[in-house]
């Protein structure tokens, strides 16, 4: 349980945040599989992407701290070794997507499970896919959902068109599809993050990718390298969003990943009259990286519609949170995907903001927001979801009373410095 006060004063500091998780993830993956060592820099320190080292060590793969860089000691898709126990991706669907894939296409069984919140989380949208490829992969309780049973080796490429858009399930297929026979093309109805492909670049594979579809050919080796991860553009958002609604507020956060399939919270809080200037632009491990100052002031609400969605998707929460401020309506469309995430989103977001006095319609694929108010306290759920309970945390120090988040300590999944550093921006 954590209680957070309103603050007194507006928010001022020049801050990193964590290293991206979705990028760290595929470093860690393809560290482990490519021939020879990757030192990995800036690493979250989340679970989630704990899991993912763990579950590499647990098939044997050397993986060990050295000064600041974690180094990863790979041996090709051949020196992965067959885990003797379940491997447990907790809260992180993340590692069980990606690990789908990658498992699909090693010759062994594997056994991949998750928390209550994995397990209840779609598994069918990678089990298909890698079916068509020719996996034997199945949920064990026969109900499309983990834990995942893996009889791996011997699959081929195939042409698929992905039902929704979503770059763990992209990912998932890219993985099996570089250790399948001949070539896989996949077309996604928008185009997801796109972190997999530049990185395989970066790992020396030949990725072809137009517009919306990627294809790759099979049998492709990876070469270690070194990975620089840049700041998680999903959490410095929290902290973009509590200095534009706070008035007064100024804040810098430097080295901040912007890659274009990511950055849709820059567009909405400019569309929503945030100052919010991106500056120091630069490219590391091919991905856009740039330093942010946004400044305080007031907002007005914006509709984001289906073309949002993708670049946006983990942002939602914590714009919910800048909609409630905002003059005006937010509305939020084709969103069905947020009940499927870590919580079902939609549900946790309408109740905690009504739970603090905001107006809110909830659909069955999206919210409309009655914004320009004052969050008054109260009591919010986060059902266990790091980005709920961050939002809820925002919406604290910019209300009129106190609110009592129930699970707080949840924010450890991909930010555990997340209340220190709001702490340090607060006190000044
Ligand atoms: C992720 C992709 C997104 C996102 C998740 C991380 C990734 O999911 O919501 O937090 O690292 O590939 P989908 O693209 O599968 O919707």
């Amino acid at each position: 349980m954590k209680r957070i006060e309103p603050l007194k004063q507006p928010l001022r500091g020049d801050i990193t945040v964590p290293g991206d998780k979705s990028i760290a993830h595929r470093a860690v993956i393809l560290g482990s599989v490519a021939q020879g060592r990757s030192r990995i820099f800036n690493l979250s320190g989340g679970d989630d992407n704990s899991r993912t080292v763990r579950a590499f060590r647990q098939m044997g793969v050397e993986i060990f701290r050295d000064g600041d860089a974690l180094c990863v000691e790979g041996k090709g898709w051949d020196g992965l070794c067959a885990p003797r126990a379940s491997i447990d991706c907790a809260n992180s669907g993340t590692t069980m997507r990606l690990l789908s894939g990658l498992l699909a296409g090693r010759p062994f069984t594997s056994e991949l499970d998750g928390d209550s919140s994995l397990r209840q989380r779609p598994m069918q949208r990678v089990i298909e896919p890698l079916s068509l490829m020719g996996a034997r992969i199945s949920s064990k309780a026969g109900d499309d959902l983990a834990p995942l049973k893996i009889d791996g080796g011997n699959l081929h490429g195939i042409d698929y068109r992905m039902p929704i858009a979503s770059a763990q399930v992209k990912s998932a297929i890219l993985l099996a599809a570089l250790q399948a026979r001949g070539a896989t093309t996949l077309a996604e109805p928008q185009k997801s993050r796109d972190h997999t492909e530049v990185m395989l670049r970066g790992f020396g594979a030949e990725v072809a990718v137009k517009g919306a579809t990627v294809t790759v050919c099979g049998g492709q080796n990876l070469h270690g390298q070194d990975v620089r991860i840049p700041g998680d553009i999903s959490s410095a958002a929290f902290f973009l969003v509590a200095a534009a609604i706070i008035p007064g507020s100024e804040l810098t956060i430097r080295s901040v990943g912007c890659n274009p399939t990511r950055d849709g919270v820059v567009e909405v809080l400019r569309r929503m009259g945030a100052s919010l200037e991106c500056f120091n632009e630069r490219t590391e491990a091919g991905e856009r990286v740039s330093d942010i100052r946004v400044a305080g002031g007031a907002l007005k609400g914006v509709d984001m519609g289906a073309e949002m969605v993708a670049r946006t998707i983990d942002e939602y929460p914590i714009l919910s949170i800048a909609a409630a401020v905002a003059d005006g309506v937010t509305t939020f469309s084709d969103i069905k995907e947020l009940r499927y995430k870590e919580s079902d989103r939609i549900a946790a977001m309408t109740a905690g903001l009504r739970a603090l006095g905001i107006e809110v319609e909830e659909r069955e694929d999206g919210m409309t927001i009655r914004g320009g108010r004052r969050f008054r306290g109260g009591e919010v759920r986060s059902f266990g979801d790091h980005r709920i309970a961050m939002s809820f945390a925002v919406a604290a120090l910019s209300g009129i009373g106190a609110v009592v988040i129930d699970d707080a300590a949840c924010v450890d999944i991909s930010f555990p410095q997340f209340f220190d550093l709001l702490g340090k921006i607060c006190l000044h």
